[in-house]
């Protein structure tokens, strides 16, 4: 069965195709969502049309541009809808432009809320031979919502625990994990926060409850682990400074759906073979905005679609779709993998996709290709 979606791909500049649909009553304030990554400023051409972004004399000109074509998107946006852009920075000579946080600060005057500067760090990044500056680890992704409060869903996003990877702690076997508590005792539970709360700087520390009493009462075995964080319920039942007691004992449970993602993703780059765009960005990244800021059955923009990876994630997802490109070729790809992914034939793909990047510039470094490698470095080609 082919996944029910609809979408329609548009050619021709961004700025101009959002402000024509703007003047559509039906298009008005009909997306949730817009997810984006529009050109970096100054570093490769798409083709040779002469409104491309990113071509732009100055830095100054190029950030205008870009703002000129987001104030005109907010029109398109639901009044809960929200704006993602995924963005780089550029370097001239020792100087880093700032151009994420200048944009910031330009759709901030044009009426958005700033939400959210995301890091998305590439942990397969490439190492570059600058010795006076760091290789560039990872791209900004702005999230500026139309009007103060958005639509966001983090259930729909949240990641299983991370304390056993770093922490002593070692993650544990599965019969040792407890999702939720099992008969809490409401009567026991009240008992032990009368003594609590009735504690005073002169209470002896013997007389409050222990933490693995405090867990049982919760439901909680004390020798069980959160799925979340990994530890032990015991150590749910953490003790807070009051008085001269130092350690005052209260009870806390992560989500048993998993934590929030918090504000640096770690997702690896991806690039692709053949004829199809370079600068794309993954799927799971996509992934990610769409399932905490739109609902099956909206509608989502991408002013700057390429091949049309943000149309692609909507398929997978059943969401529906507007892209926009200036050039016929990515229309015709985009079309080609949304095709694909509504017919279940980009599912195969997601997977051999994987560590394209890195062969790349194993093939440039065992060719001696300098020439291929500081373009694979420069043009974003491993870096996106
Ligand atoms: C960084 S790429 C987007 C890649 C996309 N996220 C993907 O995964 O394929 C930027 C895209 O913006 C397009 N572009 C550049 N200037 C444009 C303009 N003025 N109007 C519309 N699209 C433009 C380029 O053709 C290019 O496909």
């Amino acid at each position: 069965m082919p996944r029910q979606i609809s979408y329609g791909l548009h050619e021709g500049d961004s700025r101009s195709k959002v402000l024509r649909l703007a003047r559509q009553p039906a298009e008005k304030r009909k997306y949730r969502l817009i997810v984006t990554s529009p050109p970096y400023f100054g570093h490769r051409h798409y083709g040779k049309h002469e409104g491309e972004l990113g071509r732009e004399k100055t830095d100054a000109e190029f950030i205008r541009n870009l703002a000129d074509t987001f104030s005109a998107c907010r029109e398109l946006l639901t009044e809960d809808g929200s704006i993602w852009i995924v963005i780089g920075d550029t370097r001239r000579n020792m100087h880093k432009l700032m151009v994420p946080h200048r944009l910031a600060i330009e759709l901030v005057n044009k009426g958005y809320t700033f939400r959210e500067d995301i890091i998305w760090y590439k942990k397969n990044n490439i190492a570059s031979s600058a010795k006076a500056n760091f290789t560039q680890a990872y791209e900004y992704i702005l999230f500026l919502s139309k009007n103060e409060k958005s639509f966001t869903n983090l259930d729909e996003i949240r990641v299983q625990g991370n304390e056993a990877r770093e922490g002593r702690n070692k993650t544990p076997p599965v019969h040792l994990l407890q999702h939720r508590s099992v008969n809490p005792d409401k009567g026991e539970i009240a008992r032990l926060q009368k003594i609590i709360h009735g504690a005073k700087p002169n209470t002896p520390f013997s007389a409050l409850p222990s933490t693995s009493e405090i867990s049982r009462a919760y439901g909680y075995d004390p020798e069980k682990h959160c799925p979340t964080c990994y530890r032990k319920f015991k150590r749910h039942a953490t003790r807070k400074r009051v008085g001269d007691h130092k350690h005052y004992p209260i009870f806390a449970v992560c989500n048993p759906s998993g934590k929030n993602p918090g504000n640096v993703w770690e997702i690896s780059t991806k690039a692709h073979y053949g004829n199809e765009h370079f600068a794309i960005f993954p799927e799971d990244l996509v992934a990610r905005i769409i399932s905490f800021a739109s609902q099956k059955g909206d509608w989502v923009l991408d002013p700057f679609m390429g091949r049309g990876t943000t149309g692609i994630v909507c398929a997978l997802t059943g969401r529906n779709f507007t892209g926009i490109d200036l050039y016929s070729e990515n229309v015709r790809n985009a079309d080609q993998n949304i095709s694909d992914a509504i017919h279940g034939r980009y599912d195969k793909k997601l997977v051999e996709d994987v560590n394209r990047q890195a062969e790349y510039m194993k093939l440039a470094q065992n060719s001696g290709d300098q020439s291929l490698q500081s373009f694979l470095l420069s043009e974003r080609v491993v870096s996106r």
